[in-house]
């Protein structure tokens, strides 16, 4: 496993639509290895493929609640809407309040090319829509209601 590099916001990559996974073959593999391992060592509870510039769909998320590992996801699914607050390992430092559905339903394959479906709320539901919107090459930033970032709680 190996640490990659985030791209963070201005770099054209992340802009870009990502294309479906084809076989989930070893690179698949490593990749996914390689995107948990650079997600933790980060603090982060998710990453897209695109975010270390291979513009793939695929997703990791681990909210606490151990590690999902989604290629091709796409939402089959979502009720309810929360506003909640978001950062991004692409765009450090900065915080802002985005509008997410309260439960979301996503479809996907795992790495042994098997069929599976999540059904997430809370935080999970917001990790899954923040990270799916990176492979459409869209930032939390796009749907920002309001930017906390220099709120009292968040400067460190
Ligand atoms: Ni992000």
């Amino acid at each position: 496993m190996a640490t990659r590099r985030i791209l963070t916001d201005g770099d054209e990559t992340l802009r870009k639509i990502s294309r479906p996974v084809a076989e989930v073959d070893k690179r698949t593999k490593i990749l996914l290895d390689d995107m948990a391992e650079t997600m933790y060592k980060n603090e982060g509870v998710g990453l897209a493929a695109p975010q270390v510039g291979v513009l793939r769909r695929i997703v990791v998320i681990d909210v606490g609640e151990g590690l999902y590992e989604l290629i091709n996801p796409e939402i089959v699914s979502s009720e309810g809407a929360k506003i909640g607050e978001e950062g991004c390992l692409s765009i450090p430092g900065r915080r802002g309040m985005v509008e997410r559905p309260a439960k979301v339903t996503v479809k996907a394959i795992n790495r042994k090319g098997k069929a599976i479906q999540l059904t997430g709320e809370g935080l999970l539901a917001v990790a899954i829509c923040h990270e799916l919107d990176h492979l459409d090459g869209i930032l939390y930033t796009d749907k920002m209601i309001e930017d906390v970032t220099n709120k009292e709680e968040n400067v460190k």
